[in-house]
């Protein structure tokens, strides 16, 4: 790798380790794939402390591949109870029971063998393959993409298909010939105990002096996270009413968007302008124009005001609760949202006529 960050990145990562790496984890100093298979599917998803209690337990009950694929699922079920995501367990049943059946008891060797195992991906098999029988074959979990993309300065949220298939082609330039092993325990160890998600610890870290988040500032943005999923827009038509020197204002029901606020009606979806505002307000309605639209962004989604400017007849006007006719040059002390308030002095602003308040 001829950037900076990967001159020697696996020199560097396999001598920190012999240091600072974890080195008695119940499942290391074996190269017993049952031993090994099974704390790799325990540690999918869930932390060593958690995992260590569960791993010898099981372990205790079934201390072999074939008394694992001879005992009944439910049992296999009860033992895993309380580490969640239990299809891992009737996957690990299945597999154990695929390598008595189909590999005669013992463990396949390469690592596309063992990824057409059940419950058995990619990274899960290059850890047993690189674990167990010396293979050169890269890992992806969660803390070598953190530690990757932070060396690297790779972009994008790394669970997308684009950024993962660069971080996996990465993986395979870096991956060393020997060591294979002790480089990936590395990088797990690297990204658990020193380049951690929230305050990292890059003093400690052998990959500092060429790490581009840290050169760049960015350790608190790289990896990117999950991006949000769009969000929706809705739409909502306010009427503008005007009176003389005066605004209709009405207070919203107390559910929904500004529940209980004062704020200026609104039209009803697929509604008529003129016909509706003439019979819920009682009134005759001489024009009726449009206003420029105004977006705002609410947590869930975003709401595109499209005003209305409707100037209705002097004479009758509908009084009721929650009904307001309020004085343009008072808008001021309304509780009005506010989007409705922008709204309405943009409106002023213009001069709009049914809005300004100006003597003509
Ligand atoms: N997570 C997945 N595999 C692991 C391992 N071998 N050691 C520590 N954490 C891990």
């Amino acid at each position: 790798m001829n950037t900076p960050a990967g001159q020697g990145f696996a020199a560097r990562l396999i001598r920190w380790h012999k240091r600072h790496g974890r080195h008695d984890l119940p499942w290391q100093n074996t190269r017993d794939p049952y031993r090994v298979w099974l704390s790799e599917i325990m540690l999918q998803q869930t932390q060593v402390a958690t995992v260590v209690p569960y791993y010898h337990r099981f372990l205790e009950r079934f201390p072999t591949m074939a008394a694992l694929a001879a005992a009944p699922v439910e049992e296999v079920m009860a033992l895993w109870s309380g580490l969640g995501y239990y299809a891992r367990a009737r996957n690990l049943h299945a597999c154990a029971q695929a390598v008595m059946r189909v590999h005669g008891g013992s463990f396949p060797r390469d690592p596309d063998v063992i990824a057409g195992l059940p419950g058995i991906g990619r990274s899960t098999a290059n850890s047993i393959a690189t674990f167990c029988f010396g293979a050169s074959a890269p890992i992806m979990d969660g803390n070598v993409k953190r530690v990757l993309c932070r060396a690297f300065g790779i972009e994008g949220f790394p669970g997308s298909g684009a950024v993962e298939k660069r971080l996996w082609s990465l993986a395979e330039d870096l991956m060393p010939r020997r060591d294979g092993g002790t480089y990936n325990q590395a990088q797990m160890d690297l990204g658990a105990t020193v380049c951690t998600r929230a305050k990292p610890r890059c003093e400690a870290c052998p990959l500092a002096a060429d790490c581009v988040a840290r050169a760049s500032g960015r350790t608190d943005e790289l990896p990117e996270r999950k991006p949000r999923a769009t969000i929706p827009q809705r739409e909502a038509t306010l009427l503008v009413l005007r009176h003389g020197q005066r605004v209709l204002l009405e207070t919203r029901p107390p559910a929904g968007i500004w529940g209980g606020l004062l704020s200026l009606p609104e039209l009803p979806a697929k509604a008529d302008p003129s016909e509706w505002v003439a019979q819920r307000f009682a009134c005759q309605v001489i024009a009726v124009s449009p206003a420029p639209t105004l977006d705002h962004s609410f947590s869930h989604f975003r709401l595109r005001i499209s005003p209305l400017l409707v100037e209705v007849k002097p004479g009758h006007l509908a009084t009721e609760p929650g009904l307001a006719w309020w004085p343009v040059d008072k808008l001021q002390d309304a509780g009005l949202p506010a989007p409705v308030r922008r709204l309405l002095e943009a409106l002023q602003a213009s001069g709009s006529k049914p809005l300004d308040s100006r003597k003509r």
